[in-house]
């Protein structure tokens, strides 16, 4: 069963011109002039129930725009929405019922309250029973181990806390769906840790459907199969990012330390050079060479050490980014 389906999703923004000074303020009040920002640009991707789906792309991509429009805060300017069969925009209470929108970068707790109030109040809101709201709540403060912060007010509590204590808000209703929005921004590398082991878990102990947007790439090698890459609201990429490093970066990087000097010359024919500062020296192969040129090397050089590494996945995208693919 599709949990969510985007079949050619659209969405502008009209956004107010106003040429600078006076004379363009006082022109602006008698005839308006408007310039629309296409967001997004016929989008379509399906998703099955229980799928972690990774969402990427640079600043002002369209990112955050169609997890709005997901999780019916926004409404399409064309093209056919449906998650758990509900049309989002129409917002109605079964819909919401079920589905979270997080957003790394806006708080819905109270800030000068204690998460619990927050949480007895979205506890209302979605209509949790007593016994299920105890369990759920036991439940998250203990994975997320914020059990004795509950009752501190929001203020007093650390960025990565606050976050934990955002998503233990997002979650006491159990929802089937849910849309993260840069989960883990501004966190050091543990708390960011933590919170991905969270999310996969919950993904796996529900069966939840999600889709996460990051700018970090760790979260999305960890928790997601598969990738859609958006730029200027356009759909470049929908398939397995392993895939895609395949596809984008078909080599491999051996990093070498020398025991003795050797002239860059002759180190220049084992593929392409990366770097070279004696004793270490960085060349580049094609993946299915890796091994051969290996051996090569060591018959060749007197070494005292060598390994083969994979192009960082963050360069991989970022290349694809800087190709300029999907640009106007
Ligand atoms: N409320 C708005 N009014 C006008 N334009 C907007 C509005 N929200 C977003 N935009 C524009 O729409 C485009 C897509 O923005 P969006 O926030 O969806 O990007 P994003 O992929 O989430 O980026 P980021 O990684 O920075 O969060 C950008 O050009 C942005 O300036
Ligand atoms: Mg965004």
């Amino acid at each position: 069963m599709n949990s969510i389906s985007v079949k050619h999703l659209s969405k502008n923004y009209l956004i107010h011109k106003k040429t600078a000074g006076l004379l363009g303020t006082a022109k602006a009040m008698f005839s308006r002039s408007y310039e629309t920002v296409k967001a997004v640009q016929d989008i379509s991707f399906e998703i099955e129930e229980g799928e972690m789906l990774g969402f990427i792309g640079p600043n002002g991509a369209g990112k955050t725009t169609t997890l709005k429009c997901l999780s019916g805060l926004l409404y399409p300017t064309a093209g056919n929405l449906s998650v758990l069969d509900f049309k989002p925009f129409e917002r109605k209470h079964d819909f919401l019922r079920q589905i979270s929108l997080i957003m790394g970068q806006k708080n819905q707790l109270w800030w000068d309250l204690p998460a619990m109030d927050t949480f007895l109040l979205n506890k209302e809101i979605y209509g949790v029973s007593d016994a299920d709201f105890e369990e759920t709540l036991s439940d998250l403060v203990t994975r997320l181990d914020v059990r004795d912060l509950v009752h501190t007010p929001v203020r007093k509590l650390s960025l990565g806390q606050r976050m934990k204590m955002e998503i233990i808000a997002a979650l006491i209703h159990s929802p089937k769906v849910l849309f993260l929005d840069e989960p883990t921004i501004g966190l050091d590398v543990v708390m960011q840790k933590a919170i991905r082991e969270f999310l996969k878990e919950y993904n796996e102990r529900y069966r939840a459907t999600i889709i996460l947007t990051s700018h970090y790439m760790k979260d999305v090698e960890a928790l997601c199969k598969r990738v859609l890459i958006i730029n200027h609201g356009k759909l470049l990429y929908d398939g397995l990012l392993q895939s895609l490093i395949k596809k984008q970066a078909p080599y491999k990087f051996i990093t070498v330390r020398l025991k003795t000097e050797v002239p860059s010359g002759k180190l220049a024919v084992f593929g392409q050079m990366k770097s070279y500062t004696f004793p270490e020296w960085v060349t580049a192969v094609p993946n299915e060479r890796a091994g051969v040129v290996v051996a090569d090397i060591l018959k060749t050089f007197a070494v005292e050490d060598v390994s083969i590494e994979e192009p960082e996945i963050e360069d991989v995208i970022s290349e694809i980014f800087a190709e300029g693919k999907g640009g106007e």
